[in-house]
């Protein structure tokens, strides 16, 4: 099996799903090229440490530079705090290595824009942003019924992510709860790019935004029990009026939250067509329910599509399909794109991360001035 030889910088919570997925790689029917995790960096000795599990895994470094004069290394997993991607990235980009860093792909405009710079002046480097959901069998089978234009015109889209974990006041602040580090979208940083891969590579064209944004709780506790600022938005609410390629308009709503009473991490996929609708949630992840229309009635069906996702997997396809087979699925993705294989839906690009920030940072201008902006 062919093998693109990774080091991971930010060995922390996604740091190791991607190690574990790289240990799952028998899990895929076809032989795509395996990630081998051969260097792990983090400037954390305990998470750093924590690779030492990974049998593939032989340099540990507590400074990133160290990592990319390796020559072993093909190609970087970033996992890093929002304040380091653009200044990590770039240098990855511009040390010769491919790249899949993590969302939002940047703190801000400039910061993205950095990335972007780094990509155009080095055409040969392969760079990705991660995005998992859209990688799900049920999430893939609305795209197959869009792609076929099985819901005829679009009436409206709407596309959401819902945690609750915040909803627990003595939970300790972390960095995704500070300003400085997290950046001034607050939660649309964290969480935007799981509502924008999937419209973004449909076609679906935001002309306009406007936001509402709530800070709902505005002190958290700190390590030792003190108070202090959450400056950070905790959700966000974006109605947009959008175009698609067949030149359909219609209102496009993206929701992000990350204080949403019931949820866990509840992301929402919904599209409605004059012909057929459709919608997804990870509450129920295995099914996607669209309408069958009898005469002028439509009545909702639940269709359980089981694991049947993009690269075929050794699990009987009657079994459930979660989170951690999303991770293996972008994954795949990534490497079969990099091996320049056709991948019918890839990951998310630099580009559509550009596209992701212009309209966070239009969508915060919406929010002070109370008005719509134009994208
Ligand atoms: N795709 C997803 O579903 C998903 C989910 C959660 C987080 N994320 C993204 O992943 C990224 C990391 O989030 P996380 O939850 O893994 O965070 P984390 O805090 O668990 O891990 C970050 C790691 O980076 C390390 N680090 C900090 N500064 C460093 C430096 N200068 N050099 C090397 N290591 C350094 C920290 O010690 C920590 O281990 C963020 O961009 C976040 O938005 C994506």
């Amino acid at each position: 099996m062919k093998q693109i030889r990774f080091g991971v910088i930010g060995c922390g919570l996604m740091g190791r799903e991607f190690a574990s997925a790289s240990m799952r790689w028998l899990h895929l029917k076809d032989a795509l090229p395996r990630p081998v995790i051969l260097a792990a960096c983090d400037t954390s000795e305990e998470n750093r440490e924590w690779f030492r599990r990974v049998p593939d895994t032989v340099f540990f470094y507590s400074d990133y530079h160290e990592l990319l004069q390796n020559p072993e290394i093909d190609a970087v997993y970033c996992a890093l705090p929002h304040n380091l991607h653009a200044r990590v990235y770039a240098d990855v980009i511009r040390a010769g290595k491919h790249l899949l860093g993590e969302k939002p792909f940047g703190l801000d405009l400039p910061a993205c824009e950095e990335i972007l710079q780094a990509v155009k002046e080095n055409p040969g480097v392969f760079v990705r942003c991660a995005s998992e959901f859209p990688y799900y069998p049920a999430v893939q089978q609305m795209i197959r019924w869009y792609r076929e234009g099985a819901f005829g015109q679009i009436i409206e889209a709407r596309f959401a992510i819902k945690h609750s974990s915040d909803m627990d006041l003595s939970k300790p602040i972390n960095w995704k709860r500070m300003r400085a580090v997290n950046g001034e979208y607050g939660c649309m940083g964290d969480l935007g790019i799981h509502t924008q891969h999937l419209p973004f590579r449909l076609g679906f064209q935001p002309q306009n935004v406007r936001s509402v944004l709530a800070n709902i709780v505005k002190t958290r506790l700190n390590a030792d029990g003190q108070p202090v600022p959450c400056e950070t938005w905790d959700n966000a609410l974006l109605l947009c009026e959008a175009k698609n390629d067949a030149g359909d308009a219609f209102p496009m709503q993206l929701e992000m939250k990350r204080m949403a009473p019931g949820c866990s991490n509840t992301v929402e996929y919904e599209i409605y067509g004059l012909n057929m609708s459709a919608r997804f949630t990870t509450d129920d992840p295995n099914a996607i329910s669209y309408t069958v229309s009898h005469g002028r009635e439509q009545g909702w069906t639940r269709l359980g599509v089981g694991q049947k996702p993009l690269f075929p997997v050794i699990t009987g396809s009657i079994f459930e399909f979660g989170f951690s087979d999303a991770i293996l699925q972008m994954f795949a993705a990534f490497t079969a794109e990099l091996s320049g294989e056709t991948v019918s839906f890839g990951c998310f690009t630099p580009q559509e991360a550009l596209q992701s920030h212009r309209m966070l940072t239009a969508a915060l201008r919406s929010y002070e001035r109370g008005e719509a902006v134009a994208l």
